[in-house]
């Protein structure tokens, strides 16, 4: 047996260090551990609730917008606001431009260098990584001859000059670095591709938030204004620009991501064989699914992205989609530095509570896994079962209730890697999945809507917000609510409690908190513990090299700022108070 560390774990957003047991050229046993302490539940206490989506949206700066939208949607069910229902078409095209966005960058810039190798692009030959893109079927106007050869250039460039910048610290000498030269060399021109691509197609939410990261959001509707006739406001001129912006994301997504992931996957087939994580999938709709209160209720308006009812499926039993019941959520701190009041492991989160025990070791330290508790991250657990939730949980469950054309996509893919439904719980499952819901999300954004928000204005219809419950004397003395909301990185949910105007209660169930978290008071693995260590077998040839452990933790795009949402300056956990 031999001990494996991986920490930090990079090309990830926060800090995640990964234990593991080998034995052999396999992993036995895995921790996950968040070592980065956050509080902003706390922070929030005794605050304007009007005000908390300011601060709730520095939970990341990676998964911006989503925090706020929940909160605000949390607390207009708490204290009966409704919206305007341009406001909430607003919403929509914000959520799903940083989705969209989140997916690119995840697949190029965080993910891709764990099956391209950069470095070997520059000795590709430009003209063959042109009939390359031809031959995955990829038309993205970027695959010609002049700009695959300036990018051989430049790599060869930063190659040869010793210096590999941004591709420093890869593994490139890995032996399972499978695509042949011009392939990479088409992969690092579409990485440079979406670097531009993402930066520029995030400026939706400037126009509609004033600002990214960070857009401005409002309680009871949108911060920014609609009226054709002002030149101050959202007019004519802004939306001939979001159209074609909305018309470019869908030409990426559609001519570059799709079939580089389908390429990429089909090389690395043997990866729908290798990371299957916790087999159970939950969602409450297609991404961008937003839900003041019960998901079960009918939403607050009708839109394509809650067009699949919110489900759960257990045991890779794809044939059976069971009702999602809010109230069997818990997080679990079995394995976690909190402690709960009534001296349990699990609450609900409309009771959660973040109260700090750190009882691990002083830095520095070299093994965390042998306590019980590890990590900074609790586990949340449906009926007290591990979730997968995400891309794939949200693919799974509207292609098992036969949503149309998530199912012609799926199926498509199936047939032509030959694949069954139960390997897309896989590291090359998740990678896949993800691409799926990037097409679909833009199908829906730039088919549905952005249309139907301009046939409103149109319509005359500019009104963004309803100040009926604005001010606190409009509301009830004491009041809960919550909203449960499909984002990027999967199901997050707000849980607020207000006491005469002010916050009393809240708590965050993040996507990365549902994945990273560790063991529960059963001693069940979370999910990315699950698909290191769930059968023995995943490969780990190199343990200099953890190229493969990556792959697999990188098919779930952790978050884990968001995941354990204050740093102590110096670094020292156990010096973090909070009281
Ligand atoms: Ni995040
Ligand atoms: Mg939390």
């Amino acid at each position: 047996m031999a001990r494996v560390t991986i920490d930090p774990l990079t090309r990830i957003e926060g800090h995640l260090r990964i234990e593991m047991e080998t034995t052999g050229n396999a992993i036995t046993k895995a921790w996950s551990e968040a070592t980065q302490f956050r509080g902003l539940e706390t922070i929030v206490l005794g605050r304007d609730p009007r005000d908390v989506w300011a601060f709730v949206q520095r939970i990341c700066g990676v998964c911006t917008t989503v925090h706020a939208i929940a909160s605000i949607t949390a607390v207009e069910n708490a204290i009966g606001a409704t919206v305007p229902h341009q406001a909430l078409l607003i919403r929509d095209m914000i959520m799903a431009a940083q989705e969209i966005q989140d997916h690119v960058i995840h697949f190029y810039h965080l993910h891709a260098l764990d099956w391209v190798n950069a470095a070997s692009a520059a000795s590709a030959d430009p003209a063959k990584a042109v009939a390359f893109a031809d031959a995955i079927g990829s038309t993205w106007k970027g695959n010609n001859l002049g700009r695959m050869t300036a990018v051989r250039d430049t790599v060869k460039n930063v190659v040869d000059s010793g210096q590999l910048s941004i591709f420093t610290g890869g593994y490139w000498d890995h032996p399972d670095y499978r695509l042949p030269p011009e392939a990479n060399l088409m992969a690092v021109a579409h990485y440079l591709d979406a670097l531009e691509f993402q930066r520029s197609m995030i400026r939706i939410n400037t126009v509609f938030g004033g600002k990214n990261p960070h857009p401005n959001f409002l309680v009871g509707g949108m911060a920014c204004s609609i009226d054709p006739s002002h030149s101050e406001t959202v007019n004519q001129v802004q939306t001939d620009l979001i159209q074609e912006w909305v018309q470019e994301i869908y030409d990426f997504v559609r001519t570059c991501y799709v079939p580089d992931a389908m390429a990429i996957v089909g090389v690395y087939k043997d990866y729908f064989d290798i990371g299957a994580s916790s087999p159970n999938y939950l969602a409450v709709g297609r991404a961008g699914a937003c839900f003041a209160g019960d998901p079960n209720q009918a939403p607050r308006y009708p839109s394509p992205m809650m067009d699949i009812k919110p489900g759960v499926i257990l045991n890779d039993d794809f044939s059976k989609v069971l009702d999602f019941d809010a109230s069997k959520i818990t997080e679990s701190i079995a394995s976690s530095w909190f402690k709960y009041a009534d001296g349990g492991k699990s609450l609900t989160p409309d009771k959660g509570e973040t109260t700090v025990d750190y009882t691990g070791p002083s830095l520095p330290y070299t093994w965390l896994g042998d306590s019980d508790k590890y990590s900074w991250c609790k586990a949340p657990r449906y009926d007290g079962h591990p979730m997968q939730v995400g891309p794939l949980s949200r693919v799974m469950l509207a292609y098992a209730q036969g949503h149309p054309r998530t199912k012609e996509i799926v199926d498509n893919a199936l047939a032509s890697l030959q694949i069954t439904p139960k390997q897309m719980n896989s590291t090359a499952g998740r990678t896949l999945a993800r691409a799926v819901e990037c097409l679909t999300s833009a199908e829906t954004l730039w088919k549905d809507t952005f249309p139907t928000f301009i046939a409103g204005i149109k319509a005359g219809d500019i009104n963004v917000f309803d100040p009926a419950r604005w001010e606190p004397s409009s509301w009830p003395t004491s009041c809960q609510g919550y909203c449960i909301v499909e984002v990027a990185r999967g199901n997050l949910s707000h849980w607020v409690g207000i006491e005469k105007g002010k916050i009393s209660h809240y708590q965050a169930v993040v996507p990365t908190t549902w994945l990273a978290g560790g063991r529960d008071e059963t001693g069940m693995q979370g999910p990315y513990e699950e698909s290191l260590a769930g059968n023995g077998l995943h490969p780990l040839v190199d343990p200099a090299q953890p190229l493969e452990p990556l792959r697999t933790i990188h098919s779930f795009d952790p978050c884990m700022s968001c995941s354990v949402h204050v740093l102590d300056p110096d670094g020292d956990a156990s010096e973090v108070s909070l009281s």
